[in-house]
């Protein structure tokens, strides 16, 4: 390509981006945003959280396109699954990836909590984000909950039956909570549909907010001193 043609493409690109700048002033808000310095003692013991925001960002890539072709009921859910598998291209891979990143990412964030904790970073002023993160964290155990019960399969039977009874322990309101979830007293549509929104919609829009949070308050924060 000759220098002529660069030319014309970076010209090109800068009055796209000039165009956006002039209406959202976005090169300073980009500018105030990520123009800052990692402190000195930042190790790979801090690239925990950062993994963790990126399997949440392949979860919800995945999880949207299998939303396209999963059934969420009793009757349909294994055979959609079946589909996906032998019929949707590339299917396996996104149901896979879509598997393993939510086992990767319980992972990461139970480390991020631990180099968290160790560094003894939820100390004044950082409490209030430790809090979130803990919130974070049930989050992050809830949507693989709730997610296991989605294929309809034997395994996803057994853990849901066996997860929902746990609640049963409770003293006084046990009952409530396991008939809350269930949307009855046993595993049947309803409790399908009822996770199936848990998983697709409350859940998400709750660790998006928390999330804004989280990263508004490491930004003010700053990265914890070491010890
Ligand atoms: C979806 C889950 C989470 C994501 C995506 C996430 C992401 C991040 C990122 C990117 C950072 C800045 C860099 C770093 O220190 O790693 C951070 C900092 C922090 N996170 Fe999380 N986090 C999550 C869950 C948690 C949990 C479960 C806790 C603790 C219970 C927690 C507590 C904190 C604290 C206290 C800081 C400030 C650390 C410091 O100043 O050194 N986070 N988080």
């Amino acid at each position: 390509m000759s220098s002529g043609e660069g030319n014309i493409f970076r010209r090109a690109w800068n009055g796209f981006v000039d165009f956006f700048d002039e209406r959202f002033d976005m090169r300073r808000v980009l500018r105030e945003f990520a123009d800052h310095e990692v402190p000195a003692h930042v190790n790979w013991l801090y690239c925990f959280g950062g993994i963790t925001l990126l399997c949440l960002i392949v979860q919800v890539l995945t999880g949207i396109l299998l939303a396209f072709y999963y059934e969420p009921t009793i009757d349909t859910a294994y055979d959609s699954i079946l589909n996906i598998m032998d019929n949707v291209p590339f299917g396996v891979f996104l149901r896979s990836l879509h598997a393993w990143t939510a086992n990767i990412m319980i992972l990461m964030v139970i480390l991020h909590m631990l180099r968290v904790f160790f560094h003894a970073a939820y100390r004044p002023p950082r409490e209030l984000n430790w809090m979130t993160g803990v919130i974070l964290f049930f989050i992050t155990i809830t949507f693989g909950f709730s997610g296991y019960l989605l294929p309809m399969n034997q395994l996803s039977f057994w853990a849901t039956k066996v997860g929902s009874e746990i609640a049963l322990e409770m003293p006084l309101i046990g009952t409530q909570i396991h008939a809350f979830l269930l949307g009855g007293e046993k595993i049947s549509d309803a409790t399908l549909t009822r996770f199936y929104a848990i998983h697709v919609v409350i859940l998400p829009v709750t660790i998006t907010i928390l999330l804004g949070l989280h990263f508004l308050m490491v930004r003010k924060q700053g990265i914890a001193d070491p010890l």
